[in-house]
């Protein structure tokens, strides 16, 4: 059967996946409100439908960071993709470039930078403030020599927010009945059992090698984060990390106009307004709620993008129309690439193409780069 939406994918993904792994996608921090929030804040946006405009030939294409993407979207990072699907940071970027998007690649990875760059363009690479400044310069010199043109520099995790879901899971347990339920739920999803555990090949956090520690077990990996996530960190440490990148430098997590104007003044390239897939603080604003003060504040100066409850090219012009330059899209992939692997993120990405054609049609919008709110309904 064809996916006919977002939502049938993720049913695939639901299907397919280990509960464990399904749940860590799909789900948010505690009571999972700013989750819904980003989603609920998108579907209460209207656009104002108009006709006779002549929408025979839309310009979807935008260039940022120097980059010309064929629409403005881009895939966020995702911890720990190589568990959905072999490999599957490979597979996901290997969509991206077959639309013309930028993969993102998370720190936590399966597969690391050098991986991914063997398979396609160089990933932008996201990067969490690691306590051991030592490892972390190495690894910015790494990612540079592989040549990842982007740095996200994500901020809003100075500690893990709880996760329900997870804790119920098992996942953040390292006991005996943990791993006998979650040996049982790989066997009850044998297809994903054969692709990812069996022919998937290590689990080792590739761009971790040499943080001290194999990081191939769930708990290693959330006990690493616990000791290296640095929660000290200020706007001092974003200089730090400017002084060792001299590409485009993206600051992750932001939400607030005070944060966003102290960003501008280290010297960021962009924002990306966040709240990290309301898998942190929860009851903040949604994104797209607390997109257009950000944009008011820096937008002139910084190239502004936003993520949060994207879920399909509808979406994309209403943040567009809003004022980020481009969107970012997590679970969206994440479900694609889970219930279908790459062929699964490129059904996804064409629709999402399809739906923002659709909708520049409809509003008479033939260029993506002149959105704005003349797009949006206040009836
Ligand atoms: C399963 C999962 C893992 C994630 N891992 C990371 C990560 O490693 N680094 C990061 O900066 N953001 C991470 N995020 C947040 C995404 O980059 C993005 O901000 C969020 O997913 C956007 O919301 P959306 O899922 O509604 O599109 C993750 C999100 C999900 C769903």
């Amino acid at each position: 059967m064809t996916p006919a939406c977002l939502a049938d994918q993720r049913e695939a993904a639901r299907r397919r996946l280990p509960r464990m792994l399904f749940d860590y996608i799909d789900g948010g921090s505690y009571a999972e409100r700013t989750l819904a929030a980003n989603v609920a804040d998108f579907a209460a946006v209207r656009l104002r439908q108009r006709v006779l405009k002549d929408v025979s030939a839309l310009s979807l294409s935008t260039t940022i960071f120097g980059q010309t993407l064929s629409m403005p979207v881009a895939l966020a990072p995702v911890g720990l993709a190589g568990l959905y699907a072999r490999r599957g940071e490979v597979q996901a970027a290997k969509a991206a470039q077959a639309a013309g998007l930028p993969f993102s690649l998370s720190t936590m990875g399966v597969a690391s930078a050098a991986e991914v760059a063997r398979a396609v363009t160089p990933p932008w690479y996201q990067l969490y403030m690691i306590r051991d400044r030592g490892f972390m310069s190495e690894l910015l010199a790494r990612v540079r020599e592989v040549g990842c043109p982007v740095l996200l520099l994500t901020v809003d995790l100075p500690v893990p927010g709880a996760r329900y879901r997870d804790v119920r899971n098992g996942m953040t347990d390292d006991s005996l009945g943990a791993r006998t339920r979650q040996a049982l739920d790989g066997l009850a999803h044998p297809a994903w059992l054969w692709d990812v555990r069996l022919r998937g090949g290590s689990w080792a956090l590739g761009n971790l090698a040499g943080a001290g520690g194999g990081l191939t077990r769930l708990t290693q990996f959330w006990g690493w984060i616990g000791r290296q996530f640095d929660p000290s960190m200020t706007w001092k440490d974003i200089a730090w990390v400017r002084d060792r990148w001299p590409g485009p430098l993206v600051v992750k997590g932001v939400l607030d106009s005070e944060d966003a104007r102290a960003a501008r003044a280290v010297g960021v390239d962009g924002l990306v307004v966040s709240n990290h897939g309301g898998r942190q603080l929860d009851s903040t604003p949604s994104a797209i709620r607390a997109l257009p003060a950000v944009v008011d504040a820096v937008g002139a100066d910084l190239t502004v993008l936003m993520d949060g409850g994207v879920r399909s090219g509808l979406d994309v012009l209403k943040a567009l129309s809003l004022g980020a330059k481009a969107c970012l899209i997590g679970r969206a992939w994440a479900w694609a690439l889970g219930g279908g692997g790459e062929a699964g993120v490129v059904q996804m990405l064409a629709r999402l193409r399809q739906e923002l054609r659709m909708a520049m049609s409809l509003t008479g919008c033939v260029d993506v780069n002149e959105a704005g709110p003349h797009l949006l309904s206040h009836i």
